[in-house]
C-alpha cells in the first residue's frame, strides 16, 4: 500500500491536464508571437487559459501574468512593487510565517535599503489585524501576507487585510500558492492587488504559475527581453504549461474541497488518538481556518525526521516542515512563530492531501503512524505509546 500525503510539496498531474497539454508539445507547438497559423493557434490557447484563470479569481484576463511558478510570482510581486514604488516609500510589511519565496525576497530588499517589518502571528498562525494596522506607516508601500500557510494550513482573513490596505492606500500582495483552488478567491471583493499561484500545487504541471496584477498597479520587471506578458515577464511563453495550469484550475472546485476536508478531519482524529500528539495550527473547533488538505501534527518524544523515514519504508510519504525547506537545517520558522514547544517542533510532521487522496490511504497512514510512533518511542526509551 502507498499513501502519498505530501501534496503541499507537489501533486500528481491530473491525467485530464496531461491530455490537454499533449498537443502543445507535439503538433500545435507554435510560438505564440509568430504570425502564422501555428503561432496564432498557440496564442489562442494562451488567451483562453488567461481568461479561465482570471475567471477563477474574478479578475480580467489582462491582469494575469504567466510565470514559472510561485517563487517567481512572489519575487515579481514584491521586488516589482518595491522598485516601482520606491519614490513613495521604503517600508514593507510581511509576516514571520511566509514561505521562503517571500521571506528571502524581503530579506534581499532589506539588504537593498528597504525597511521590512515581520509581523508576529498568534498560536494558530493568524495575523492580528490591529497589529497590522498599527504597523502601517506613512512610507509603507506594500503588505504581503500568505493566504494559506504551507506548513500549518492557517487561512488568513485576506478580505479584512485587503480592505485595510486599500483604505490606507498600501498595495496588498498575497501568496495564494497553497490556497488557490482550495479556498474561493475574489480579488475584487477582497481588495487584492497582487496574488501568486503555482500549477503544481493543484494537480497541474511544475514550472508554471501566474501573478494577478490589478489593473493600474505598476511593477518593475525582474528581467528584460521581449514584450511578452504585457512587458512584465519576457520570454517565449510555456504554452503546454499555461494550458495545463488553466485545465487544472478548471478541475478543482467545491466538490473536491469538501471531499479533502472530510478526509483531513478523519486523518486528524486518527492521528490525535495517538498518545501525546498535538495538532499544530488552527484547532479542530476552528477547522474553517485550516486548508482543506492540511494536517500538521507533533508526536512528543519522537524525531520527526526518523518518523518520516520509517513511514517512507511503509509507503507513506509525508514531510517535516515545508517540503521546500525540509532539507534545511534548523527548526521550522513557522512552528517557532506559533510558539510550539521546541520538543514538539522536532516531532512534527505535515500530512497534505489532494483531490486524489482516498479513505484507504488515510486509514493506512493512521495505522502506520500509530505503529511507527510506538516503535520509535519504545526504542528511544523516552515514552511508552
Ligand atoms: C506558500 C508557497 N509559496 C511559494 C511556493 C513556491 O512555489 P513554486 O514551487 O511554484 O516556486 C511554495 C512551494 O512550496 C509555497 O508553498
Amino acid at each position: 500500500m502507498e499513501a502519498y500525503l505530501d501534496n503541499g510539496a507537489t501533486t500528481k498531474v491530473d491525467p485530464r491536464v496531461l491530455k490537454a497539454m499533449m498537443p502543445y508539445f507535439s503538433t500545435a507547438y507554435g510560438n505564440a508571437s509568430s504570425l502564422h497559423k501555428p503561432g496564432r493557434d498557440a496564442k489562442k490557447a494562451m488567451d483562453l487559459a488567461r481568461e479561465a484563470i482570471a475567471k477563477k479569481l474574478n479578475a480580467e484576463a489582462g491582469e494575469i501574468i504567466f510565470t514559472s511558478g510561485g517563487t517567481e510570482s512572489d519575487n515579481l510581486a514584491i521586488r516589482g512593487a518595491a522598485y516601482a514604488n520606491r519614490g513613495k516609500g521604503k517600508h514593507i510589511i510581511t509576516t514571520k510565517i511566509e514561505h521562503p519565496a517571500v521571506l528571502n525576497t524581503c530579506r534581499s530588499l532589506a539588504n537593498d535599503g528597504f525597511d521590512i517589518t515581520f509581523l508576529d502571528v498568534d498560536d494558530e498562525g493568524l495575523v492580528d489585524i490591529s497589529a497590522l494596522e498599527k504597523a502601517i506607516k506613512k512610507d509603507t508601500i506594500l503588505v504581503s501576507v500568505i493566504h494559506g500557510n504551507n506548513e500549518v494550513g492557517t487561512i488568513q482573513d485576506i478580505a479584512c487585510i485587503g480592505a485595510l490596505c486599500r483604505q490606507r492606500d498600501v498595495l496588498f500582495h498575497t501568496d495564494a500558492v497553497q490556497s488557490f483552488g482550495k479556498v474561493p478567491i475574489d480579488v475584487k471583493r477582497m481588495n487584492i492587488d497582487l496574488l501568486s499561484i503555482s500549477g503544481h500545487k493543484f494537480n497541474g504541471p511544475k514550472g508554471i504559475g501566474a501573478l494577478y496584477v490589478r489593473s493600474g498597479v505598476k511593477l518593475t520587471p525582474l528581467a528584460y527581453g521581449g514584450h511578452h506578458e504585457f512587458g512584465l515577464r519576457p520570454g517565449t511563453e510555456n504554452i503546454p504549461g499555461i494550458v495545463g495550469l488553466a485545465k487544472a484550475a478548471e478541475l478543482i472546485g467545491t466538490r473536491e474541497i469538501k471531499q479533502m476536508a472530510k478526509l483531513r478531519d478523519t486523518l486528524i482524529k486518527g492521528l490525535l488518538s495517538i498518545h501525546e500528539s498535538y495538532l499544530n495550527g488552527p484547532g479542530m473547533k476552528n477547522s474553517g481556518r485550516r486548508l482543506c488538505n492540511n494536517a500538521n501534527v507533533s508526536f512528543k518524544g519522537v524525531e520527526g525526521e526518523a518518523l518520516l523515514m520509517y513511514l517512507d519504508t511503509k509507503g507513506v510519504r509525508v514531510s517535516t516542515g515545508s517540503a521546500c525547506s525540509s532539507r534545511d537545517e534548523g527548526p521550522s520558522h513557522v512552528l517557532s512563530a506559533l510558539n510550539v514547544d521546541p520538543e514538539c517542533i522536532m516531532g512534527s510532521l505535515r500530512f497534505t492531501l489532494s483531490k486524489f487522496t482516498t479513505r484507504q490511504e488515510i486509514d493506512y497512514t493512521v495505522k502506520a503512524t500509530k505503529e511507527t510512533v510506538a516503535h520509535l518511542r519504545k526504542v528511544s526509551g523516552l515514552r511508552s505509546a
